[in-house]
């Protein structure tokens, strides 16, 4: 059976009115489904001038400019009273907001328990205070990324158990280690952060799970919507490869596809041998193997169909790839 691209994904979907479940049903959805979120660890001193710290991972940032970020010391789930954060930047305005890495994951853990607002979390958790420039909050030295901030608006979100309460602050000085930098580009892989998501899980962006991806370009592109009938409908690419594809300026011609390889090769035509070059992520084989096949009569066009989807799935190579498909449909009709 064929399916079309949008019957690949076919989910039993629950349907959810908030107003009418449990809230901390509802913040368990939110939590997991917002996610990973990135965390904040804030830092905040008290009217007396007692320290605070906190992880909060209702947090992002708003705009560059001005440097805006934002998070939510939301309402105690419990009672509904407001936190010590919050209280601590309505009373003096000021914080610092540092990024949050493995190495202090269960420092940070440590620092979210419940201590009662005369005790100063620095301690508890034995991250080191240091001094800001321009804020009296401390920053915390173990995390490579600082900011110090100033409240600009807090936004109450309701007034029950669990509201949240809006705390938009602009940053007014930043800190950040030369070692997690590539030029102006803050390297994931080095800065190793954790995020939060949904129960008890939380995430970690290492080397291996950190990926680039270009934005698409700026000039005319061909658009889901526009590819042809036999791209769409290939039981061979995912979704993910027909958005690759539609992301590129031009559908090439024949004359371009051909030009892309036609040498003859004494490369074994064999399932074996295609599935050890797809394994590998010899693309480039693999096409050579394709067009051996249809030399010897063999008018397969799942051979090109994979060879285009080992170009996109490993190397991100669209161009090989519209044209070993636009060729292979060629030879192959
Ligand atoms: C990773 C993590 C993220 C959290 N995110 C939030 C959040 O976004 N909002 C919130 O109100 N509490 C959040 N919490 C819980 C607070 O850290 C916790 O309630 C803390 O005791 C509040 O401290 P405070 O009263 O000193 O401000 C989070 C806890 C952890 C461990």
């Amino acid at each position: 059976m064929l399916f079309a691209p949008a019957e690949r994904v076919l989910y039993a979907m629950l349907q959810i009115d908030p107003k009418n479940t449990p809230v901390p049903v509802v913040h368990q959805y939110l939590l997991g489904g917002v996610a990973p979120r990135p965390i904040a660890l804030v830092s905040t001193l008290s009217a007396d001038g007692v320290r605070n710290l906190t992880p909060f991972s209702f947090f992002n940032a708003f705009g560059a400019n001005p440097p805006m970020i934002a998070f939510s010391p939301a309402r105690r789930g419990r009672d509904g009273t407001l936190k010590d954060t919050h209280n601590n930047l309505i009373d003096t305005k000021e914080c610092t907001v540092q990024a949050v890495t493995h190495a202090i994951l269960h420092q940070i853990n440590l620092a979210s328990a419940e201590f009662p607002a005369d005790v100063d979390e620095f301690v508890k958790s034995g991250l080191t205070p240091m001094a800001s420039v321009i804020v009296k909050p401390a920053r915390v030295k173990e995390s490579p990324f600082q900011m110090e901030c100033v409240l600009k608006q807090m936004v109450p979100l309701g007034e029950g158990k669990a509201s949240g309460n809006l705390a938009s602050c602009e940053v007014v000085m930043m800190h950040i280690a030369e070692d997690i930098l590539d030029g102006t580009i803050i390297n994931p892989a080095r800065i190793d952060h954790v995020a939060r998501n949904g129960g008890d899980w939380w995430s970690r962006i290492t080397g291996d799970n950190a990926f680039k991806l270009a934005k698409p370009g700026s000039g005319d592109l061909i658009g889901y919507d526009s590819l042809p009938e036999f791209v769409r409908r290939s039981q061979v690419l995912s979704a993910n490869n027909l958005a690759q594809l539609a992301n590129w300026p031009a559908i090439p011609t024949l004359d371009d596809a051909r030009a892309l390889t036609n040498e003859e090769s004494n490369i074994e035509i064999s399932r074996v041998t295609f599935e050890r070059l797809d394994r590998i992520g010899d693309f480039t084989a693999m096409l050579k193997l394709a067009q051996a096949a249809v030399r010897s009569g063999m008018k397969n066009f799942y051979l090109f169909e994979q060879t285009a989807k080992t170009a996109l799935d490993h190397g991100d190579d669209r161009d090989f790839a519209w044209k070993t498909l636009i060729l292979g449909n060629f030879l192959t009709k």
